[in-house]
């Protein structure tokens, strides 16, 4: 039985009726109509709808529907209009009529708020968890480097050295800004639509604060017509999924670069690569070229979600049908994908005597070598000038700072002294960016002792989801 035939005098057109229906992708939310129906059925009982043996067998009824969640051939209904239409359809051939009455007092304009809240919740509390196996990962690598160097680039030119453990933990930084970011979209999206009805709220006397705590949210929401109408959480959501999936690009972008044979600072691993069908000698960093590929999707999920909400009117339109796909395929690309990331962030291999040795020349202390003369009184903006022109010299001569000779920088400035190509050691110049924040070799000890404290407390948080 469809759930809104009375009025119709004519058939559907079988072409629009099937085109209509979200089924074929709304029974991923399976597990949570069943979770949200229960919460609405007690509800019921309570406001004396049903009786305690109508509240029995619909609770029992769902639980067999659950109990077949994942088995495509219960799944396959092509007259099922919808997962909460699916949801009716089996209930009532499990218990019969009663079945019918689980709809009293309720709107699919809710059920779908709401089922969508729980499935974004629930995949915000897995990708906490994933991400902080990578923030970890990120760390036991930091680790590993110990106090080895490499370049930093700044316009991909060689800029100063850095810890690669420094570098390292840049990812942490940005992966945990990632982590926030879900976590604070868990906060505003974890309050619960149901008994807000179709439009205007449920039409019995439903006790909305016990049907919300049953579902672990907060607190009910505060308005009918926005709780029907609003997908702010999928949004945000998404466009969280989004950042961080430019993030991951950025990241995959420099591990290609660093693996190439220009650089060769690390080595794909194999179990994350792969060989062309052509050329022989070939391995292919194929996870992060589709990993830079996988932000097209999600730049495309999160448009297609902005686009359906702007200027839609309230409350409750069948546009909103069409922000479940973007959802879906966001959250089951990012969940796949973070994984996979981890995995190959704990199989890499640095060559740290490759990235040291790339440390030690191309004037990366020649920022240091500036602020030799201005520790010496020379201002800034002349000592850079005198630097500049030291460098000029190196450049026809084939050498580096540290190896002009001491007459010759004098008569650049006479500020120099003979312990001038010792500040400019890799080791001096490492230990000069001596603060919070930077890469002296004991300020990125404390900053990976502080990177574990955070992830002990993550860890700690994503088990109290649990
Ligand atoms: N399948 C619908 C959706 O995803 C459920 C809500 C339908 N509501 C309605 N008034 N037709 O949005």
């Amino acid at each position: 039985m469809k759930m809104w035939s009375g009025r119709f005098r004519a058939p559907l057109d079988p072409e629009f009726e099937r085109w209509q229906r979200s089924f074929d992708f709304d029974k991923r939310l399976l597990k949570q109509e069943v979770e949200a129906s229960s919460a609405h059925a007690r509800a019921l009982k309570e406001a004396g709808v049903l009786s305690s043996d109508e509240l029995i067998s619909i609770l029992e009824g769902l639980q067999k529907i659950t109990a077949q969640a994942n088995d495509e051939k219960f799944l396959d209904d092509p007259e099922a209009e919808d997962v909460h239409h699916f949801v009716e359809k089996q209930l009532v051939k499990l218990i019969g009529d009663p079945g019918y009455k689980l709809h009293s007092g309720r709107s699919r304009n809710e059920q779908i708020a709401t089922d969508l809240r729980l499935y974004v919740r629930a995949a915000i509390d897995q990708l906490q968890h994933d991400l902080t196996a990578l923030l970890a990962a990120c760390v036991l690598c930091a680790g590993k480097a110990a106090d080895n160097a490499m370049p930093a680039y700044t316009h991909l030119q060689p800029a100063e050295p850095v810890l690669v453990a420094h570098w390292l933990l840049a990812y942490f930084e940005m992966f945990s800004r990632d982590l926030d970011r879900l976590a604070d979209c868990r906060k505003r999206l974890n309050l619960c639509p149901l008994g807000s009805g179709a439009v205007a709220g449920t039409t019995l006397p439903l006790n909305r604060n016990a049907m919300a705590s049953s579902l672990g949210f907060d607190c009910p929401t505060g308005n009918s017509i926005d709780a029907t109408s609003d997908r702010d959480f999928a949004l945000e959501f998404v466009n969280d999924l989004t950042l961080l999936s430019l993030h991951l690009t950025r990241w995959a972008e420099e591990m290609i670069l660093f693996s190439s044979q220009e650089y060769r600072f690390l080595t794909l691993p194999d179990a994350y690569s792969t060989g062309s069908s052509a050329m022989p000698q070939k391995k292919n960093g194929d996870l992060l070229e589709l990993t830079r590929g996988k932000a097209a999707r999600l730049i495309g999920n999160a448009t297609a979600l902005m686009v359906t909400v702007k200027g839609l009117p309230m409350a409750y339109n069948k546009d909103l049908q069409e922000t479940q796909q973007p959802v879906f395929e966001a959250t089951e690309t990012m969940l796949a994908l973070v994984p996979l990331v981890t995995g190959w962030m704990r199989a890499v291999e640095f060559d740290f005597e490759v990235m040291q040795e790339a440390a030690q020349s191309g004037f990366m202390n020649a920022f240091a070598a500036a602020t030799y003369l201005t520790r010496r009184g020379v201002p800034f903006r002349l000592a850079h000038e005198q630097i500049g022109k030291a460098v000029a010299i190196c450049l026809d001569k084939g050498c580096e700072l540290q190896d002009l000779p001491l007459e010759e920088l004098r008569q650049l400035n006479p500020a120099f002294q003979q312990d001038f190509p010792s500040s400019l050691t890799l080791q001096a110049v490492l230990t000069i960016h001596d603060v919070p924040g930077a890469t002296a070799p004991t300020q990125v000890k404390q900053a990976i002792v502080e990177a574990k404290r955070k992830l002990a407390s993550m860890k700690e948080e994503t088990h109290a989801h649990a």
